[in-house]
């Protein structure tokens, strides 16, 4: 009797996969509605025709020698062709481009064009071809999530800017830079762009969202630096251990030193 009521309750053997595959279809329609919804700094930096031919101007005067007339490459630079808004005003704004002189590494200098030029550059690069827009002001405000902009960049950062955004060497004489100072527009931009040996993170890997924490978490850093005393260069518990071994102990050593010299 028992039996048989058992084997009443037994699914058809095609039910767990039809199971299976309506999950599939479910998550895998809902993964896609969403990452189509997250992609808010589409190309969208709508400019005048104006502006456009000033930027023409300054880049065949400044650039083309190098990323081409058509921005095409050259031996000198790569193609600047899909980089997007994001990509000039990252480069030009930090005062990485235009570049001085060939090395392992564009170095940073005195930003050398005023906004208004560096936006027309700008506009004129995404004019010819559509790529990364530069970021919508409110994710730049740093009023995010700073607990989740920690995670988020001890994931994806710190293993080439170092926990507290101190930067640290790469290979070939390549190294990410100190992160304190820079200015939010630049930070966003960095991680939709990827400039050099950096991973791109696009809206569908750090949503903006999540960059907006992320940039959060690094102000917050910045203006509150080490509430536990001497940050000794944030290098974790190897310098902490080294602190305590050569000052700790020291100071043991010393006493008894003391001590023992009194006694006699
Ligand atoms: C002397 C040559 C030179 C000049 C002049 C120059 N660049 Fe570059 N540019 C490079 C090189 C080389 C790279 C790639 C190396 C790097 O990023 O460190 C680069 C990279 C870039 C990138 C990043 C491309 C990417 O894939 O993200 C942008 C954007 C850019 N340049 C824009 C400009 C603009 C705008 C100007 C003019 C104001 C300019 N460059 C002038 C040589 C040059
Ligand atoms: C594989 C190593 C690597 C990882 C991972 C990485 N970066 Fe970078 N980052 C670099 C390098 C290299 C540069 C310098 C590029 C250059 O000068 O052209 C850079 C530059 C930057 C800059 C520009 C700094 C300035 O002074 O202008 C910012 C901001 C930045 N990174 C933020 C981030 C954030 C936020 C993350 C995590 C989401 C991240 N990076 C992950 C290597 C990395």
């Amino acid at each position: 009797m028992a039996r048989k009521s058992r084997k009443a309750n037994r699914r058809h053997p095609l039910a767990t996969v039809v199971l299976i595959a309506i999950g599939l279809v479910v998550t895998g329609g809902g993964y896609a509605l969403l990452s189509s919804t997250t992609t808010a700094t589409a190309d969208t930096n709508a400019s005048s025709q104006e502006t456009i031919d000033e930027g023409k101007k300054l880049f065949a005067a400044n650039c083309a020698t190098c990323h081409g007339m058509s921005l095409e490459g050259t031996d000198d630079g790569p193609s600047l062709i899909g980089v997007g808004a994001a990509a000039v005003n990252f480069q030009v704004g930090t005062g990485r481009m235009p570049m001085a002189m060939q090395g392992p590494q564009a170095m940073q200098k005195p930003p050398q064009f005023t906004d208004e030029q560096t936006a027309a550059m700008a506009a004129y690069v995404a004019s010819i071809s559509p790529g990364p827009a530069i970021p919508d002001e409110k994710y730049l405000q740093a009023d995010g999530d700073a607990t989740n902009g920690g995670e988020l960049f001890r994931i994806n950062c710190a293993m080439c800017h170092n926990v507290a955004g101190a930067g640290g060497a790469l290979t070939e004489g390549k190294f990410a830079p100190e992160l304190k100072g820079v200015l939010p527009t630049h930070i966003f931009e960095a991680m939709l762009t990827g400039p050099q040996n950096m991973p791109v993170f696009n809206d569908d890997n750090l949503t903006p969202e999540d960059k907006r924490d992320i940039i959060t978490y690094l102000k917050y850093i910045e203006n509150n630096p080490s509430p536990g005393g001497f940050e000794l260069g944030s290098l974790g518990p190897v310098a902490e251990g080294l602190f305590v071994w050569i000052f700790g102990l020291g100071a043991v050593i010393a006493l008894m030193v003391w001590l023992t010299a009194k006694s006699n």
